[in-house]
This record gives C-alpha cells, sequence and structure tokens, in this order.
C-alpha cells in the first residue's frame, strides 16, 4: 500500500488513543489534536498540537504545518466546515467530511435516516423555544426524550414524563448543548427490551462488515458497561445490518461507524450513529482479535480485514471519577482489580478529573455474558481513582 501515512486525529481522548495505538502498530505517523495538554492521544502520538479545534484559523494553521494524509475526526465538536475545505485540497477526511457534518447535528442525520432512507426510527419533532417546546411534547406524547441538537454523552439530555417537566427539561438542555443552536429533538420515548451498537466496517474495497451486536447499558445518557455478543433475534439482527448498511452507504467513505439501534418485541429502531469507534465498542479491546480500532485503521488504510476472531463471552466496565481534581489522579487498587483470571484494565490516563468523568474502563472474558459482566464491574468497583 505504499508509504507511511500522516495520520491527524482531531480529539486525543482515549478513543482517539486506542486508533492512536492500532494506527502506530501498523507502523503509521501520528499527530494528536486536542484543545489540552497531555490528552490520552498526545501520549502515544508521533506528534501534538493542543488548539481549539472549533477554531477555524487554528485547524488551518496546524493541517498547513502537519500535512496530513488523513485526517481523523475522534470527537463531534470540531469546526466542519473546514473539513469540507480540506477535503477538497485531496486530504481523506474520515470517513467522508459530510459525514462528519451530518453526524454532529441530530436534525441533519435524523432527516437523512427518517426522510431520506425511510429507517424506522421514534416519532420525533423538533422546537426553537419553549412554546414551540410545549406543543411538541404535546404531540409527541408523555414520556419524551428530550435532546440538544448538537450534544453527545447524555449532555442536556432527560426523558419529561409530564408537563410538569418541561421546564427542567428546556433548561437543561438550552445548558447541556454545544454551541449556540438553541433547538431540541424530542423524540418518542421508546421502551425498548434492549439497545445495541452494530459496529459497522464500511471498507474501500471489500464488502461491508459487521461485528457482533454489543449490549450495552445507559445511564445519566451516559454509557456505564458493555457486553458483546447479546443474544438477539436472527431476523432482527439481519433487519439492523441492513438498516446499518443503507445509512453507511449513504454517508460514503470508508471506516468503522458505530450504528445504535433500539430493539422492542417486533421492531428495530435507528437511533443514531457515530463515523468513528464507539465507546460501547470498547469491550472489542478483549473481545477479539481486532479491536473496533484496528478494524477503523484498516479500513481508512485499505487494508485486509480477512477475518475477526471472537474468544468468547466479553464485557466491559466504565470507571469512573467520583469527585473533581486538578492534580494528577491516582489508581489505588490495580492489584485487586486484575486479581481475576481473563479480566484487564485501561487507564486512560487523562490529567485531571471531573465527576463522573470516564477516567478508564475494565475488561473481562467470562464463561458467559453475565460472568463477564459481573468480572467486569467487579474490576472497576476495585480501582479507586483518587
Ligand atoms: N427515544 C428514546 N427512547 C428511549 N431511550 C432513549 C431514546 N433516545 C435516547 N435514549 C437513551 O439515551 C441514550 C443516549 O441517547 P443518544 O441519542 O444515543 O445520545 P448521545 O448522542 O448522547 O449518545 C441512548 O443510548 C438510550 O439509552
Ligand atoms: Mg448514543
Amino acid at each position: 500500500m505504499g508509504k507511511t501515512k500522516k495520520i491527524m486525529i482531531l480529539g486525543a481522548g482515549e478513543l482517539g488513543k486506542e486508533v492512536a495505538i492500532s494506527a502506530k502498530r501498523l507502523g503509521q505517523h501520528v499527530i494528536a489534536i486536542d484543545n489540552y495538554p497531555l490528552a490520552p492521544a498526545m501520549q502515544v502520538a508521533d506528534q501534538f498540537e493542543v488548539i481549539d479545534m472549533l477554531d477555524a484559523a487554528a485547524l488551518n494553521q496546524v493541517v498547513k504545518k502537519h500535512n496530513p494524509d488523513i485526517i481523523l475526526p475522534e470527537v463531534e465538536a470540531i469546526r466542519t466546515e473546514k473539513l469540507v475545505e480540506f477535503e477538497k485540497s485531496g486530504i481523506f477526511v474520515v470517513p467522508t467530511a459530510e459525514a462528519t457534518y451530518l453526524t454532529m447535528n441530530r436534525e441533519a442525520i435524523r432527516d437523512v435516516a427518517a426522510n431520506e432512507l425511510k429507517l424506522k426510527t421514534a416519532q420525533f419533532t423538533y422546537a426553537q423555544s419553549f412554546e414551540e417546546f410545549q406543543k411538541a411534547c404535546k404531540k409527541i406524547g408523555f414520556p419524551c426524550v428530550i435532546k440538544p441538537l448538537m450534544s453527545s454523552s447524555g449532555k442536556g439530555q432527560s426523558v419529561a414524563y409530564s408537563p410538569e417537566d418541561l421546564q427542567n427539561s428546556w433548561q437543561y438542555a438550552m445548558e447541556g448543548a454545544r454551541g449556540d443552536l438553541k433547538k431540541v429533538i424530542v423524540e418518542e420515548f421508546i421502551k425498548f427490551d434492549f439497545e445495541i451498537t452494530l459496529l459497522t466496517i464500511k471498507q474501500k474495497k471489500g464488502p461491508t462488515l459487521f461485528v457482533s451486536p454489543i449490549g450495552h447499558r445507559q445511564e445519566r445518557g451516559d454509557y456505564q458497561e458493555s457486553w458483546l455478543p447479546i443474544p438477539m433475534k436472527e431476523q432482527q439482527l439481519l433487519t439492523a445490518q441492513e438498516m446499518a448498511k443503507k445509512i453507511t452507504d449513504r454517508l460514503g467513505g470508508a471506516g468503522l461507524f458505530g450504528v445504535e439501534f433500539f430493539i422492542t418485541d417486533d421492531e428495530v429502531y435507528f437511533s443514531e450513529l457515530s463515523p468513528r469507534p464507539h465507546d460501547t465498542g470498547m469491550v472489542t479491546l478483549i473481545s477479539q482479535d481486532l479491536s473496533e480500532f484496528d478494524l477503523h485503521v484498516r479500513a481508512i488504510l485499505g487494508l485486509p480485514i480477512p477475518e475477526i476472531f471472537y474468544y468468547g463471552p466479553s464485557a466491559s466496565h466504565v470507571i469512573l471519577a467520583d469527585s473533581q481534581n486538578s492534580e494528577p489522579p491516582q489508581y489505588n487498587g490495580l492489584e485487586n482489580s486484575l486479581i481475576q483470571a481473563g479480566t484487564d484494565i485501561r487507564i486512560f490516563g487523562k490529567p485531571f478529573t471531573r465527576k463522573y468523568r470516564r477516567m478508564g474502563v475494565s475488561l473481562a472474558r467470562g464463561i458467559n455474558i453475565d460472568d463477564a459482566r459481573k468480572k467486569a464491574k467487579k474490576a472497576a468497583d476495585s480501582l479507586c481513582v483518587k
């Protein structure tokens, strides 16, 4: 495949760090970018820069300086208009500049999924003022889910059970919104039996591949634990795969996507997708030979993926900080955490904590999913972040 590629990773958190490691293992040159020094991916990259990624001039400057072959947006908070320009200048923006633009705005991607591609989703509508919001919730019915159009990891997201909740939900959404877009999506609350992430790999050459479906549990709209494989009806898995293929084909380019679905007894609802590795996919660091990060890098470089070999039922559990601390964190209890066979820990190396900030993840394999989840939880609970 020719010469070493210069890969610029925009967003140097835990996902960017694992992508950097996978790329380094294949001999690529990695430049990690984020808005604070010592971010996880910077610790393993060849070079790094600290800039505000919403600042067009700053983005321009680092791209000019490093002249990357590939730009990997690993977070949503990026001045995506710039990505279009970089793409026009011949840089491969992963998976495409348009995909990163569409997926950072819930309205844009919902429009493509529901209106253009006719994928089944929860009922939804939008609101830009409190009055509109009240009408929107009445139309959708209670309970309903409220999300700012631009936000991630559950920020600004809430469930309203009755009209009395609306004032709080609106306020919370306004505070949690990224940027100055004062618009929310109101969604029908789906009482799903379970939800899955279907990691979908779009290759330059070769067929679209799927990782075994990943089950996960969210709290405060943020992932707490994930496991693989989640048992599900064959027909529903095929339906989810078909929907994932449709939307990733529409978005184009190459790379791994995390496609989220809600599953009920008789329905498969498309929810949203990330055009990059997914946090719930961290379980693939222990469940198989090629993790979601390895798969992403191979897909981007156009390298073969002849097989994904699974080691058995596996789980991951997040390790959260319980308070804010500007000192470098200490991790107590590694010896207890690692005592169980088939268990491992990934500490991300973030330089400071915030309450509920994700600082690491535990990984476990078990004789079945229950066993793997218990082991992962025990390993995470044994570790204390101070
Ligand atoms: N319409 C809905 N019905 C039921 N639960 C939902 C709905 N929308 C979101 N959720 C729950 O909230 C979580 C986060 O929502 P999501 O839309 O994925 O936001 P984010 O971009 O922050 O991940 C989902 O994984 C799911 O558990
Ligand atoms: Mg999500």
